[in-house]
């Protein structure tokens, strides 16, 4: 794997509304860390580029702090034609406020209505831009129809797999330290990962891309 280099991107990204608030998601950004620590243990040389998390850096990877989405969308941007394969973990956030407060926003109404406009979709974009050696990983984080919406996510957005995070159920996904993972490709292939610690499935999600596709 010496040559290989590995792009990966992780954590939650924050959209601020004014100098103390933002939009988030609960993305910990477990599954992106454990991702790029069994992806040097492996040999590959890691990019990491992350949301904001509470976890530690893994060792020997580089590592890219971003806090939005359109920052991570740049960072991305500037990086990805080195890459073999690029996974796509991050929970990037869709939306953001149309405007940032300049100065905390004071409560008035009883309502609040939010402007919000669209984030840029990074997969996507890669999905259109992405080499003819890169393999292309995103993730779906679906709470119904998990399959038929990864499959169609697959498509959409050009991927060539597809980690489909099964979030209907409790303790898993989000925050925890285990999670339930089924690989999907084109072609009907479907890999079910198992129920595991993050670190377990990361391992075998690399495993399985480099049996199966690389
Ligand atoms: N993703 C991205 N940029 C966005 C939103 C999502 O790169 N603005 C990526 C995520 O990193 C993940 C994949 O898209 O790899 C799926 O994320 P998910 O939230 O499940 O998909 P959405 O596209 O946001 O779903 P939907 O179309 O249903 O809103």
């Amino acid at each position: 794997m010496a040559q290989k280099t590995i792009l990966i991107t992780a954590g939650p990204t924050r959209e601020a509304i004014d100098p103390v608030r933002y939009l988030s998601n609960r993305s910990s950004g477990k599954m992106g860390y454990a991702l790029a620590s069994e992806a040097k243990r492996m040999g590959f040389k890691v990019v990491l580029i992350s949301g904001p998390t509470h976890l530690a850096k893994p060792g020997g990877v580089r590592f890219i702090s971003v806090i939005s989405a359109r920052e991570m969308y740049q960072a991305v941007m500037k990086e990805f034609r080195q890459a073999d394969i690029i996974i796509k973990v991050a929970a990037v956030a869709d939306y953001r406020p149309k405007k940032i407060l300049r100065h905390k926003l004071k409560k008035t109404s009883a309502i609040l209505n939010l402007a919000l406009v669209r984030n840029p979709d990074i997969l996507a974009a890669l999905g259109k831009k992405k080499l003819k050696k890169q393999l292309l990983v995103g993730f779906a984080a679906e709470t119904q129809n998990i399959f038929k919406q990864a499959r169609e996510k697959l498509t959409r957005k050009n991927c060539d797999w597809i980690a489909v995070n099964h979030v209907d159920k409790a303790n898993q996904g989000f925050e925890s330290d285990n999670n339930e993972l089924t690989l999907l490709a084109h072609g009907n292939q479907q890999f079910y990962l198992g129920y595991a610690s993050k670190r377990i499935l990361a391992r075998r999600l690399l495993r399985t891309l480099l049996a199966v596709a690389v």
